[in-house]
C-alpha cells in the first residue's frame, strides 16, 4: 500500500496490491480524477489522461490560450458555475447569495491508519499499518472555506473511504446546501447500473439496467432511515461482467438517513458518480468556526465480478464497521414471539414458550411488541417506555431472571423513536413529535415521530430505557422503526436551520445508538424497520445484525438474502423460521427449505414453538444442532458466493466456503417443481480445485454420500437428481451439501 505525489506533474497515486486510485490537481488548482481500477505501475506521465480538446460551448476555466474546460473533466469534487453544467458535488450559499465558488488545492498530508468520523458510523483500523489516509486541503479565498478531502486505501482490500470536512475560516455565514460524500468519473459510459430496490416484505431486490445519457439513481427521502424502496448501494458493471468475472465499481454510503446516489451520464458519454446525504430538503448553517463532516462512502472495485465485490464488502463490513464482543461471536439461537402471538400474551404464556424453546436447543428468548405502558395493539402506548404489570406481573426484571434461570438469554422489542398519540408520553409533550405548528400532522401505523434532533428528547427516551436496561437481565435488544416521517420540521431549530432536521435526526439515533453500546458492551442489538427498511451499513456500526424483512416465506427470503448479499455480510442477516401458510404470502413451502435459508443468517424461530408436533420439533432439535455446529463458519470464517440468481432462474445456489476451503455448505433451492424437466447441474464455487471431498445431503429421511475433487463439484457440477427434490417437498424443495475435505 501507498500513498505517492508526483510534485512536477502534481499527481497522487493512491495503490495496493490489487487497486490504483490516481487523481491530480490540475492547471487551474481543481482536482481531477484520472484513473480508478485495477493497480496500474506508479510511473511520471499519468497527467496524459487529461485530453483538452477545443469544443462549441465550453468554457474556459483559465486565461486564454488554455483549453481547459470542466465540463470535460474528470472531476473530484466539482461545483456547479465553472463552465461544468453536469450535478455537481457540492453546493454553498453565501451571504450575497451567490452559489460561486472555487476550491483551489492548499496543501495536503499523508496519516498513518484512518481516522474516525465525529458523530458518524465509520470504518476503522485496528494499527496504523492497516490502512493510510491521503487527506487533501482545497480553499476557496473569498470566502475562507475549506475542503478535507479524505481518502482512506486500506492495505489489504481494493476499497477506498472516501468523506469530506467543511471547515470555515471565514467571517460570513454559509449554508450549505449540496455536501456529498464522493464524486466519481468514468470516461465512458458502457456500464450496468445495478441497485438493490423494494418495498415492505420485498426489501432489495436486485434491478439492472443499462446506462443512458441523463440521469438515473436512487435515493430515500424517508426521513428516518435509508429506506425499503432504495438501499443507499448501486454498483456499476460492465457488460457481460457476472456473479464470477468482469469489472465491477461498488458504491456504499455508510449512513441511515435520505441519501441520493445520481448517475448521469453526458452526452460525450462520460459517467458521473455522486453520493451522499440527499441534497433535497438539506441545507446546514456553517458559521464562521464551524465545521461539517459528511457521511462516509466506502468505494470497492472487483475485476472478478460482483462475488469479488461483495466479498470485499462483506469483509470490511463484518470486520472494520461492526464492532465490539459480538463482531467475533457466533449469534445466539434465538426464539421470537411476535408472529406466535402479536400483542396478545401473558406471563404464563412467554415462560412456557420459552420452556419448550429451550428445550429444543434455544438460546435466546426475544419478547416483542406489546410489553410496556398499555400495549394491546399498535394504537397505544409507545413512548411509555415501563412495563405493563397487568400483562406481565413480575416484570421486565422478574420475567427476566425467570427466563435466565431456565438456561435462556432474554432480549426485549423496542421502539424508541416512536410515540403514538394514545400515550402518556404525547399526553405530557405533544410538542415533541415532528410536526410543523397550526399544520396536519400525518399519521402512519397510527403513530407519530419524535423529534430526535432535539438532545432532550433523545435523553429523555434514553433514560427510560437504560432504566430498564439496569434493572433486567438483557442481551440482546431489537430496536424497531415503524414509520417514515412526514411534515419534517423541528420547532427547536431556527428558520434558516430547518434543512438540518433530517440529518440531525439521524445523530440523534446514533448518539442513543452509542450510548447504549458503551454502558451495555454486552448487549447484542439488532436494528429492524418494519422489517428491512434500515438495512444499511450505517446501522451495523451499532446493531451487527437487522432484521431483514418481515417476509419469511422461503422463496421470497432467498431473494432478499441473496440481493441483500450484494453489499451486507450473512451474519449481519436476521432470518427467522416461521409458519406456513405463511402470514405474508399465504405459501406453503417446506419446513426444511425455511429453515436452510435461514441458516444462511443469524438464524432464529419465529412461531408457536409449542404447536408444533413432536415430528416437527424433532426437525426443530436437528436444525438448531446443525446451526450451532455451522454458525462459527457461516457467520464469521468463510467467504459467501452467490452462484444462481431467484430473480433470473426457477433455482437459488449459493455457498459458503471456509478460509482455509476445507469445508463448505452449498445450498440449492427451487422455486417449482418441473415434470419430466430437463438435467440439472449445481456449480459449485470457491473450493479449492485439487482437494478432495467428501459430500453429504439429507434426502427425504435418508442420508446421501459421495466423494469428489474440488474441480469435478465446480466445473462438472454435482448432478442434482430431481427424484431427491421430489422427496424432499417438490415445490420449494431444498438441498443443503456439507462438503468436507477428506484428510489424505
Ligand atoms: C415491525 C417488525 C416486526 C415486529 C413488529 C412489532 O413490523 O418488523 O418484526 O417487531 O414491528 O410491532
Amino acid at each position: 500500500m501507498s500513498i505517492i505525489f508526483h510534485e512536477n506533474s502534481r499527481v497522487f497515486h493512491l495503490s495496493n496490491n490489487s487497486i490504483s486510485y490516481i487523481l491530480r490537481v490540475m492547471e487551474n488548482a481543481q482536482l481531477e480524477n484520472i484513473y480508478y481500477g485495477k493497480r496500474l505501475h506508479d510511473a511520471e506521465g499519468l497527467e496524459r489522461h487529461h485530453e483538452m480538446i477545443q469544443r462549441s460551448h465550453s468554457a474556459v476555466a483559465l486565461p486564454e490560450p488554455s483549453l481547459l474546460s470542466m465540463n470535460f473533466a474528470t472531476q473530484e469534487y466539482p461545483v456547479y458555475g465553472t463552465g461544468d453544467y453536469r450535478s455537481p458535488a457540492c453546493t454553498i450559499r453565501q451571504e450575497n447569495g451567490s452559489r460561486i465558488m472555487n476550491f483551489r488545492f492548499a496543501s495536503w498530508r499523508v496519516e498513518k491508519g484512518k481516522p474516525g468520523l465525529d458523530g458518524l458510523p465509520s470504518l476503522y483500523c485496528e494499527s496504523n499499518e492497516e490502512a493510510e489516509t491521503l487527506v487533501i486541503v482545497l480553499q476557496d479565498e473569498p470566502t475562507q472555506i475549506q475542503l478535507h478531502l479524505f481518502y482512506t486505501i486500506f492495505k489489504d482490500y481494493p476499497a477506498i473511504a472516501r468523506h469530506v470536512e467543511f471547515h470555515h475560516h471565514g467571517e460570513q455565514t454559509a449554508y450549505i446546501e449540496k455536501a456529498l460524500s464522493a464524486c466519481l468519473e468514468f470516461k465512458d459510459m458502457d456500464f450496468e447500473l445495478v441497485q438493490l430496490s423494494g418495498a415492505w416484505a420485498r426489501e432489495r431486490y436486485i434491478h439492472v439496467r443499462k446506462l443512458e445519457i441523463g440521469h438515473q439513481g436512487v435515493q430515500s427521502l424517508a426521513g428516518t432511515c435509508s429506506s425499503a424502496e432504495q438501499n443507499p448501494f448501486i454498483a456499476l458493471r460492465r457488460p457481460g461482467a457476472n456473479e464470477s468475472l468482469g469489472d465491477v465499481y461498488g458504491f456504499s454510503l455508510i449512513y441511515s438517513g435520505n441519501f441520493s446516489a445520481d448517475v448521469e451520464v453526458s452526452p460525450f458519454d462520460m459517467t458521473r458518480v455522486v453520493m451522499g446525504i440527499n441534497p433535497e430538503y438539506f441545507t446546514w448553517k456553517l458559521n464562521p468556526g464551524e465545521s461539517f463532516t459528511t457521511p462516509e462512502i466506502l468505494l470497492v472495485y472487483s475485476a472478478c465480478g460482483m462475488n469479488g465485490m461483495s466479498q470485499t464488502y462483506h469483509q470490511l463490513y463484518r470486520t472494520r464497521l461492526v464492532r465490539g464482543i459480538w463482531r467475533d461471536t457466533p449469534r445466539p439461537i434465538l426464539l421470537n414471539n411476535w408472529e406466535a402471538t402479536f400483542f396478545d400474551f401473558t406471563e404464563e404464556k412467554i415462560l412456557a414458550m420459552a420452556e419448550c424453546a429451550k428445550d429444543l436447543g434455544v438460546e435466546l428468548f426475544v419478547l416483542d411488541d406489546g410489553w410496556f405502558g398499555s400495549r394491546n395493539s399498535d394504537y397505544e402506548a409507545l413512548g411509555d417506555w415501563y412495563c405493563n404489570m397487568a400483562k406481565l406481573p413480575s416484570g421486565i426484571q422478574g420475567l427476566s431472571e425467570k427466563i435466565e434461570a431456565m438456561g435462556l438469554k432474554f432480549g426485549l422489542w423496542i421502539e424508541p423513536e416512536m410515540v403514538n398519540e394514545n400515550s402518556d408520553l404525547y399526553r405530557m409533550h405533544p410538542d415533541w413529535v415532528i410536526h410543523v405548528p397550526e399544520r396536519f400532522r400525518s399519521h402512519s401505523r397510527h403513530q407519530f415521530v419524535l423529534d430526535f434532533s432535539r438532545k432532550e428528547v433523545v435523553d429523555y427516551i434514553g433514560d427510560l430505557i437504560v432504566k430498564i436496561l439496569e434493572a433486567s437481565k438483557i442481551s440482546y435488544i431489537k430496536w424497531d422503526m415503524n414509520r417514515y416521517m412526514t411534515e419534517p420540521y423541528s420547532i427547536a431549530l431556527a428558520s434558516d436551520q430547518q434543512g438540518e432536521m433530517m440529518h440531525r435526526y439521524i445523530l440523534g439515533v446514533y448518539s442513543l445508538y452509542e450510548r447504549f453500546i458503551r454502558q451495555f458492551p454486552n448487549i447484542l442489538f439488532e436494528s429492524c424497520a418494519s422489517g428491512g427498511a434500515r438495512f444499511d451499513p450505517g446501522m451495523l456500526h451499532y446493531a451487527p445484525q437487522a432484521w431483514c424483512s418481515d417476509d419469511t416465506d422461503a422463496w421470497e427470503r432467498s431473494k432478499i438474502q441473496y440481493g441483500t448479499s450484494l453489499a451486507y455480510p450473512i451474519s449481519s442477516m436476521g432470518s427467522h423460521v416461521s409458519i406456513v401458510p405463511n402470514q405474508q404470502i399465504f405459501r406453503i413451502t417446506p419446513f426444511s427449505t425455511r429453515a436452510k435459508i435461514a441458516t444462511f443468517g443469524t438464524f432464529g424461530y419465529e412461531l408457536d414453538i409449542q404447536c408444533l408436533t413432536d415430528r416437527e420439533k424433532e426437525q426443530v432439535r436437528q436444525q438448531i444442532c446443525f446451526m450451532k455446529k455451522y454458525r462459527r463458519l457461516i457467520q464469521l470464517d468463510s467467504d459467501f458466493y452467490r452462484i444462481r440468481s431467484p430473480f433470473e432462474h426457477n433455482e437459488m445456489e449459493e455457498i459458503v466456503v471456509a478460509k482455509d476451503k476445507k469445508t463448505a455448505l452449498a445450498l440449492f433451492v427451487q422455486k417449482t417443481n418441473r415434470v419430466n424437466g430437463s438435467w440439472l447441474r449445481f456449480h459449485l464455487a470457491g473450493l479449492n480445485p485439487d482437494l478432495h471431498y467428501q459430500i453429504t445431503c439429507q434426502v427425504g429421511d435418508k442420508t446421501k454420500e459421495f466423494t469428489a475433487y474440488g474441480d469435478e463439484l465446480m466445473y462438472a457440477g454435482i448432478v442434482v437428481d430431481r427424484q431427491d427434490l421430489n422427496a424432499n417437498g417438490g415445490d420449494y424443495a431444498s438441498l443443503l451439501y456439507e462438503i468436507i475435505a477428506i484428510e489424505q
